[in-house]
Order: C-alpha cells, then sequence, then structure tokens
C-alpha cells in the first residue's frame, strides 16, 4: 500500500494525512475482493523497517490502526469478512494488539474473505523464526535435518494456514518487493501501477486482475504443456 506519503505532499498535508486517506482504498480492496470471490488479500500495513521512520508517524500509524480496526469491525461482520494478522505483534502497543486480538476473535467464524494484515511483518524476520522452530526440532529430535522439505518450511512461517499469493499488486511506482512474503511469492505474478495507495479504486483491482488473467502461468514447463493441460 504504497504512496500515501507522497499523496498527501502532492496536496499539501501532512504525511498522516495520506495514511488517513489510505484507509478508503482498504475498504475499497476488500469490499472488492469480497464480491469477486477473492478468497486471501493480505494487505502490507507495517513493515519491521517501519519502525525506522519519525516517532511521529509511527505513533499516527498505530493510532490510525486502532482507530480503523474498531471503526471496520461492524463492516466486516456485516461483509462476512475474517481478520487475520502476521507479524511481530507483540511488538505493538498496547491498545494496537488488543483491538486487533479483540478484532480477530469476532471475526473469527466468518467466512467470506481473509483479510490479513502485514503487522510489524518482515518476511526475514518470519523466516528467521521458522528457521529457529525448526532447528529446535532437530535439536530435540523430532525431525531429522534430511527430511527438511519445502513444506517443512512452508509449515514454520507465519503464512502456513493460506495458499501462496498468485498477485502481488505494487502501488506507487515502485518496482520493489520490501521484504514481503519472500518465500511464497516463488511464482507470484507480479503488478505495478503508478497509482498512489489513497487514489487506489475498485477498477484498480479489476485492472489488476485482468491483467493477471491473461498471462500465462507456466511453473517452468513450457507453453504447450500449458495449453495441452487445458485443453484435456
Ligand atoms: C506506505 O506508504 C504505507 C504505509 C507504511 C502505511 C499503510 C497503512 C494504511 C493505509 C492504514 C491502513 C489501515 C489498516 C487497518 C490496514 P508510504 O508512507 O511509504 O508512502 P510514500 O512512499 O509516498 O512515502
Amino acid at each position: 500500500m504504497d504512496g500515501n506519503g507522497r499523496w498527501a505532499k502532492t496536496k499539501g498535508k501532512f504525511r498522516i494525512f495520506g495514511h488517513k486517506s489510505g484507509v478508503n482504498a482498504v475498504k475499497e480492496v476488500s469490499e472488492a475482493a469480497a464480491e469477486l470471490g477473492v478468497q486471501c488479500v493480505t494487505l502490507y500495513a507495517f513493515s519491521t523497517e517501519n519502525w525506522s521512520r519519525p516517532q511521529k508517524e509511527v505513533d499516527a500509524l498505530m493510532e490510525l490502526l486502532v482507530k480503523t480496526i474498531r471503526g471496520e469491525l461492524p463492516t466486516l461482520q456485516k461483509n462476512n469478512i475474517r481478520l487475520r494478522a502476521i507479524g511481530n505483534l507483540e511488538s505493538l502497543p498496547t491498545a494496537c494488539r488488543e483491538s486487533l486480538q479483540d478484532a480477530l476473535n469476532q471475526t473469527k467464524n466468518n467466512t467470506r474473505l481473509e483479510l490479513i494484515l502485514a503487522l510489524s511483518y518482515s518476511s526475514k524476520w518470519d523466516m528467521v523464526n521458522a528457521i529457529k522452530k525448526i532447528a529446535e526440532k532437530v535439536t530435540l529430535g523430532e525431525l531429522k535435518a534430511s527430511e527438511i522439505n519445502e513444506s517443512t518450511i512452508n509449515n514454520a512461517l507465519s503464512t502456513y494456514e493460506w495458499p501462496h499469493p498468485e498477485l502481488l499488486i505494487r502501488t506507487s511506482g515502485e518496482h520493489r518487493v520490501s521484504n514481503f512474503l519472500l518465500w511464497e511469492i516463488a511464482y507470484c505474478e507480479f503488478y505495478f501501477t503508478d497509482t498512489l495507495w489513497p487514489d487506489y479504486t475498485k477498477e484498480d483491482l479489476y485492472e489488476a486482475i485482468l491483467s493477471f488473467q491473461k498471462r500465462e502461468r507456466r511453473f517452468g514447463k513450457i507453453s504447450e504443456q500449458i495449453l495441452e493441460k487445458t485443453e484435456e
């Protein structure tokens, strides 16, 4: 969800105004994804590296998260959306952790869409934790090093419950992955748009999905093999 700061700057406003306006785009995307039958959406809301921003911005973002999570809870319930979270949640301020935990509990039986917030998240952080978990099992003799395979790693990551993403959208003209789901995006399709996050609408999501639908996903195979399979 990139470009909030620049969006605010073009309007002569403070960066936090951009973040606040970004909440509308969060609503647009969640609603459109639910309507389209998308099952999982992960929003990169706050990275491990974002803690290094000016304290004022960090505090304002945390406050905005609390306000948004509390304020949007009735809409999540109404739309049957289950809120989930990945990241170092223990590092979040108490009010943020509590409102998040409350929303996670209250929406746990919702089934239409899983809306996963990546908060205080970075993929390298997740991988380090996963490696520690696996190493611990090896130390305890519960797992042999030779038995470690892709599913051992999948299962040790915080994303173990969800399928790997098919489409990654980055806004604001930046062409970087920024420590996001590095393991999980091995075969993901990337979509980059110049639109700044606060301007992102349902139509922008439709465009990204239409582009995704035109792509041939070969997963290392050749085109003919893919066509054979679809013709069967
Ligand atoms: C990146 O833009 C955006 C963020 C670090 C924060 C995104 C958070 C929100 C939109 C609030 C969402 C709330 C919920 C509940 C998900 P940037 O600040 O890096 O923009 P810039 O690159 O233009 O400076």
